[in-house]
């Protein structure tokens, strides 16, 4: 393939930079079910390079101090919307769409707060947003390319949590479960489980289900592709890329 310079552009003709092209998949489902395994395995199996997971928690709002020692005492509810700045995560979103580098805040769970340093994601083409409330605010839905929903037994969340909180969140047994009944459990019922029905594919039994993972994979696959050839069309139509024989 020949690529001829891109100042002899006509102008009715519009070129699209590689950016445009970025696919944003969304992961919801409830805390516990396997969203980031499943987000991995997606990674894993497209083995592409440039794709990234972003993980809603990044997102946290700041606390105050009274809210800060509300979240120790597990106490603050951390599953409701107004939680998550969805501003500044739409914003990331926009930007990246358009090519602009953005600066992803670090969360630390063991101390409810971000990190002073920031991951730079610059121009990937496959975003994989993850998060309890990844299908929640429309002007994210309306930038998502697939819309997953992991679902898994309550039971089998909760013990999930449990483990990993104790492991790796720096928390006891007693306060995961208080925040489970207080705000996790009915906060599922009131926002994330209503995102169901606007997925396009469900996912049963999350990492275990190997033939769905399978499926979203394909499914993500050929969107790429069907958008990789849309923009090579594109490029033929300008005369920018030989046309194959
Ligand atoms: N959370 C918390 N303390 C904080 C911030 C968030 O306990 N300071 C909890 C919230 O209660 C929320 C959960 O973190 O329910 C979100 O993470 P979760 O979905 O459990 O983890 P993931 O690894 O993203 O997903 P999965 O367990 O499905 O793999």
């Amino acid at each position: 393939e020949s690529i001829s310079p891109l100042y002899s552009l006509p102008t009715e003709v519009r070129y699209s930079p590689p950016w445009q092209d970025l696919s944003i998949i969304g992961i919801a489902g409830s805390s516990g079910s396997g969203k980031s395994s499943v987000a991995m395995e997606i990674v894993k199996s497209l083995n592409l390079p440039w794709v990234v997971i972003l993980v809603m928690d990044s997102f946290y709002k700041t606390l105050t101090p009274e809210q800060h020692h509300k979240a120790h005492a597990n106490e603050y509810d951390f599953d409701c919307p107004e939680s998550i700045d969805f501003d500044v995560l739409v914003e990331t979103l926009r930007d990246l769409k358009k090519g602009k580098k953005a600066n992803i805040p670090v969360y630390s769970f063991s101390e409810h707060q971000r990190q002073p340093n920031t991951t730079t994601l610059y121009s990937p083409r496959v975003i994989i947003l993850e998060g309890i409330l990844a299908l929640h605010d429309p002007r994210i839905v309306e930038m998502l390319d697939v819309k997953i929903f992991v679902e898994a037994d309550m039971d089998v969340c909760l013990g999930r949590r449990i483990l990993r909180d104790v492991r790796e969140r720096g928390r006891d047994i007693e306060g995961i479960i208080k925040q489970w009944f207080e705000f996790v459990k009915p906060s599922y019922t009131r926002f994330v489980e209503p995102q169901r029905p606007i997925s396009d594919i469900i996912i049963p039994r999350g990492i275990e289900n190997t033939t769905a993972i399978d499926m979203v994979v394909k499914h993500i696959q050929r969107k790429l592709q069907e958008k990789s050839d849309n923009h090579t069309e594109a490029l033929r139509k300008l005369g920018l890329v030989a046309a194959a024989v």
